[in-house]
């Protein structure tokens, strides 16, 4: 069947694509989660069959593990439906990289499941949801996409590497150095790299009680970093921390020794740079393993399921 053909199901979570401000002027005094996604969809004509569903109403700086939970379950049985072509998911930008890059790691899927969002609420004069919703059904429908992709401002990313990386644009997402996967131009596709591919954690992994998953932590390195936050948190310790380095993913002595402390009380350390793109280049110094080009963000989730899949 060619996706368009088939039936596209979109999620709703909230985020400020669904967010509404009491002036049509206003484009940061908003409230994010306010319409339904069904009430979304009435702004753009989408092409073929859909169905919507509201899986949650949140602002995405509130998002958690137990929605998260939630919003895989109900990708992976649309996925698993037949005459299912794609899913699209409508979400805040702030916490994006994060549900992206979880949805990629656990179901890495055969089919496209597009996420969009918007900087400006949909009462907006000129808000930005509409469109990027747009492109989004049409990138859904583009025969041959496949996995979890991102929709923004007409640039297309993959969820590995993805970063919010700005605060107040309208393109504020980043692909970091590797840069959007592919531009939609008036419904159009242009892409420039293969579609996102890897293996599939699967729902097992991810399946077991949300209060029962490890704990990971993300701590900064930064001046006068003395490591007592690493102390303090060994009191009650997580079983992950990733360490936000500077530049080549470098951590302040003091605070190296606080993590070494860590790994030898055995929780597991990470780490990754604070800078807003590369990755972290040569070998694990001082025992302390690298997560590559992924953000604190990213690379905090990427602890999370490694330490899921290690009790699954
Ligand atoms: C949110 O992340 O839910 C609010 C901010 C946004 O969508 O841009």
């Amino acid at each position: 069947m060619q996706n368009s053909t088939r039936t596209t199901v979109i999620l709703g979570t909230g985020g400020t694509i669904a967010g509404t401000a009491e002036q049509a002027q206003d484009n940061v005094g908003y409230k994010a989660a306010q319409l339904g996604v069904a009430q979304l969809m009435e702004a753009v004509a989408a092409p073929g069959r859909v169905e919507t569903e509201q899986v949650a109403q949140v602002d995405s700086k509130d998002m958690d593990h137990v929605l998260w939970q939630a919003l895989a379950h109900r990708v992976a049985f649309h996925l698993a439906r037949d005459e299912v072509g794609a899913i699209v998911i409508t979400h805040g930008t702030d916490t994006m990289e994060e549900t992206a890059y979880f949805l990629h790691r656990v179901l890495a899927p055969t089919k496209p499941v597009v996420m969009t969002a918007a900087m400006r609420p949909a009462s907006a004069l000129l808000s930005d949801g509409p469109q990027n919703l747009r492109d989004a059904l049409a990138l859904s429908a583009t025969p041959g996409a496949r996995g979890v992709l991102v929709v923004m401002a007409q640039q297309v990313f993959a969820a590995p590497g993805l970063r919010k990386a700005h605060s107040y644009r309208l393109d504020a997402l980043s692909g970091g150095d590797a840069g959007p996967l592919a531009r939609i131009e008036e419904g159009r596709l242009r892409r420039f790299r293969k579609w996102p591919d890897g293996a599939a954690l699967g729902m097992a992994a991810v399946q077991r009680p949300v209060e029962s998953w490890p704990r990971v932590e993300i701590v900064l390195s930064h001046a006068g970093a003395d490591g007592r936050l690493v102390d303090a948190l060994l009191r009650e310790p997580p079983q992950g921390i990733v360490v936000a380095g500077t530049g080549n993913g470098t951590v302040h002595v003091q605070l190296q020794a606080a993590l070494q402390r860590a790994v030898a009380s055995g929780v597991a350390v990470r780490r990754c740079t604070r800078c807003a793109a590369g990755t972290v280049i040569g070998g694990d110094a001082e025992g302390l393993l690298s997560l590559g080009e992924l953000s604190p963000a990213q690379a905090r989730v990427a602890l999370l399921l490694e330490l899921l899949a290690a009790r699954a």
